[in-house]
Formats: structure tokens, C-alpha cells, sequence
């Protein structure tokens, strides 16, 4: 299903089994899109419910989900106001589409990795769990959410040219001290998403107890 309502361009795949299974919230790279990460969702979680929504943000003809003034450099005040935007359409379609919000886990890569983990740090209620491939420290929260024991794997490149290496120990650092069960994967390579790190991380969320909510058709 593809829809404009809600606030955002998005598609939303039910769980194709019939069982209890959680949510991926696919949070797409920039000059991506809502159908970017729906192959890689049904990879990572097969059993899962899909909702992919396109960021808002155009840069050139490139969609983002915040605005940020150079490479790396983010408007802040975009940042907080887009988190809290997308916070609210999961919300709503968690009733439009019937699943449990409780069992909602982010996957976001590069820019989509960035705003999910601004969700982490402003909206901690938000996801049972998240997948961050190549994510940079969005902006440092004024207080220290309580992330406790919530499971967050972080895949990063040890040759990336966007992240630095310190950068990525920092947003693991800082989702530790927030009480989150942080997994950091390493690999030799750049910021480009690579067969190997989605493996790992399939393996990681098969491993890990996330609310097991109906997405009810
Ligand atoms: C990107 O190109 O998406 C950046 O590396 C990350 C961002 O700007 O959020």
C-alpha cells in the first residue's frame, strides 16, 4: 500500500505471518525514498511489518528527513522539529495500520540511521529498538534519556569518510549512558551498505526479544 496521508509519502506492508511480529520503521539515505529499504526489511526481519516513509526535506531533488546547512553540519531546530513530526506519524499510523507502536523498531541508514537516532535521544518511548547503519552523533540531547536496556546495533565503517571513527564511539557512548544495549559492528569499508553488515545485523535482531505485536489486517 502507498499513501500520502498521515503527513508523509509512505508505503506500509503488513506482516506477511499471520503470527505476532514487529514493525520496521525503514528510514531511507539521502536521495532515497519510501521503496528504498523495503528489500533490506524483508531481509533483516522477514516476518516483519514494513512502514517506509519519505523525508519531507528536499535537497535538490534529493529527499532527507531534516535539513543540514553542509556535510555533516545539521540544522538543529529542523532536526528536533522533523524527530518529533516523524514520532507523531508512527503514532498515528500505528492506528490507521493497527500495530502495537510498542514494537516498533527503527532501521535507518546514513541520513535515516541520523534522524532515527534523534529519535532515541528525544522521543526514548518511541522504538522497542533500532538498527543504525552508518549514523553520526545528530545533536546532543539537553538531558539523558532513559534508553534502558532497549537493543541498538550500530553498524559503521572503519574507512568511512563521512563518519569518523571518534563520531561513531561517541553516539555509542552516548546511547550507553542512556542505559541502551549497544552492539557496535565494525568492518573494513566506507559509509557504503554492504551485504556483510546486513547479515550481521539479521543475525543480531533474530537474537533479540522485541515486543512480539500483531500488525492486525
Ligand atoms: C547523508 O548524506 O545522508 C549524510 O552523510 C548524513 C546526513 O546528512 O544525515
Amino acid at each position: 500500500m502507498s499513501s500520502s496521508d498521515l503527513g508523509f509519502i509512505h508505503r506500509f506492508i503488513p506482516s506477511r505471518s499471520g503470527q505476532p511480529a514487529p514493525t520496521l520503521l525503514l528510514l531511507h539515505s539521502t536521495g532515497g525514498d519510501e521503496n528504498q529499504l523495503l528489500q533490506l526489511g524483508s531481509t533483516l526481519a522477514p516476518d516483519a511489518a514494513l512502514l517506509s516513509p519519505r523525508g519531507k526535506v528536499l535537497e535538490g531533488s534529493m529527499p532527507r528527513f531534516f535539513r543540514r546547512l553542509a556535510e555533516g553540519v545539521f540544522d538543529l531546530e529542523d532536526l528536533k522539529a522533523r524527530t518529533h513530526e516523524l514520532a507523531s506519524f508512527v503514532e498515528a499510523a500505528s492506528t490507521t495500520y493497527h500495530f502495537d507502536p510498542a514494537g516498533v523498531v527503527a532501521v535507518g541508514y546514513s541520513n535515516g540511521a541520523n534522524i532515527a537516532a534523534s529519535a532515541l535521544l528525544l522521543r526514548p518511548e518511541l522504538l522497542a529498538a533500532a538498527v543504525l547503519f552508518h549514523p553520526m552523533v545528530p545533536l546532543e540531547p539537553e538531558s539523558t534519556p532513559t534508553l534502558t536496556g532497549r537493543p541498538v546495533f550500530i553498524g559503521a565503517g572503519q574507512f568511512d569518510p563521512m563518519v569518523a571513527r571518534a563520531e561513531t564511539e561517541r553516539l555509542a557512548a552516548l546511547l550507553e549512558d542512556a542505559g541502551a544495549d549497544v552492539t557496535l559492528h565494525w568492518r573494513p569499508g566506507g559509509h557504503m551498505l554492504i551485504p556483510e553488515e546486513i547479515t550481521a545485523a539479521q543475525a543480531w535482531l533474530s537474537q533479540r526479544q522485541i515486543p512480539a505485536t500483531a500488525s492486525r489486517r
